[in-house]
């Protein structure tokens, strides 16, 4: 079919389809303040598939043959906007208070392994700032507690006995890829300071490389928030600035779903334009210094 030289009308109905397949497929929801955004990426989609009616790219979308497209769909209609250290108010609750807790309280229980998931993570930037604070954060209570009197140079990244999992989720192909390649312009590079840059990134040529150490600690793989099935028995999990594009009933199923994939006690730590209440009595908040986070509730059995 020829590629049509003007945008293709998009009938209400039509809309109202698309709309509500992207709905089902990913939680994503177009209110009147941003049908617009939907409209301009649903017309240059048409035009890549060189289709002549909306109705015919609903069909192919909801075909087997379609789900490619399905994909470079949703992917069009991500935000990806992320940075290093973004939140610094919560960044700093997470890292003086919530890990500090989190290893002292896994300590005492002889459990090593903290799991910190960061869902939504676009390009990588969020999980490999909670990597490198929780390396230090590690390194910083083994020097406090001299638990090893180990004088072995260098200095692994997670001093043992520990081990540090951030696994790192998004519905984006594209953002997952740039993420595992962990290399990052002088622009994104803005918020580190200069004790981060040397000790976790190696500069090739004028851009920066996440170390191969800290890069082992954090795994990227494709998660559809939308699903069931998500990575369990986490410590904590960050989503920040992804919740705010679902609708308050996929928002409520989804903060149930965390609850589930978190270790007694653990935290949910949401974005800055994000809140929990009034949506769920699981959580309870902590803030301290500008920086919010909830903490899940544990019910007497
Ligand atoms: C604005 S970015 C936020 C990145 C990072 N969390 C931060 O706050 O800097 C939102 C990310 O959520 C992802 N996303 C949106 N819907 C999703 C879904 N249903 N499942 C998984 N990821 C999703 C997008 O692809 C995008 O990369």
């Amino acid at each position: 079919m020829s590629s049509p030289a003007v945008a293709v009308q998009l009938s209400e109905a039509e809309m109202r389809l698309l709309q509500a397949l992207v709905y089902q497929e990913c939680g994503m929801y177009f209110d009147a303040r941003r049908t617009h955004f939907l409209q301009d990426r649903l017309q240059r989609r048409l035009r890549e598939c060189r289709l002549d009616s909306f109705y015919s790219y609903y069909r192919l979308l909801i075909s087997d043959e379609g789900r490619d497209e399905l994909s470079r769909l949703l992917e069009d209609l991500t935000v990806n906007e992320t940075s290093f250290f973004r939140n610094k108010a919560q960044m700093n609750l997470f890292h003086k208070h919530i890990l500090d807790e989190t290893i002292r309280r896994k300590e005492q229980g002889r459990d090593y392994q903290i799991r910190i998931w960061s869902a939504g993570c676009s390009t990588g930037q969020e999980p490999y700032t909670i990597a490198m604070l929780t390396a230090d954060a590690l390194a910083y209570h083994q020097l406090r507690s001299n638990a090893s009197g180990d004088a072995s140079w260098p200095k692994p990244l997670i001093p043992p006995p520990g081990r540090v999992e951030v696994p790192a989720s998004d519905i984006n192909y594209s953002v997952l890829r740039a993420g595992q390649e962990g290399i990052y312009s002088e622009n994104q590079m803005a918020s580190v300071d200069y004790s981060y840059r040397l000790r976790y990134f190696d500069k090739v040529g004028d851009r920066y490389a996440i170390k191969k150490s800290l890069k082992e600690v954090v795994h990227f793989d494709f998660h559809n928030l939308k699903t069931e099935f998500l990575p369990q028995r986490n410590d904590i999990i960050f989503c920040r600035n992804v919740m705010m594009y679902f609708d308050e009933a996929e928002q409520r199923r989804l903060i149930e779903k965390f609850y589930r994939c978190l270790m007694p006690g653990g935290y949910l730590l949401v974005g800055h334009a994000e809140s929990l209440l009034g949506l769920t009595d699981r959580f309870t908040m902590v803030y301290r210094d500008n920086g919010t986070a909830y903490q899940r509730i544990e019910v007497e059995p």
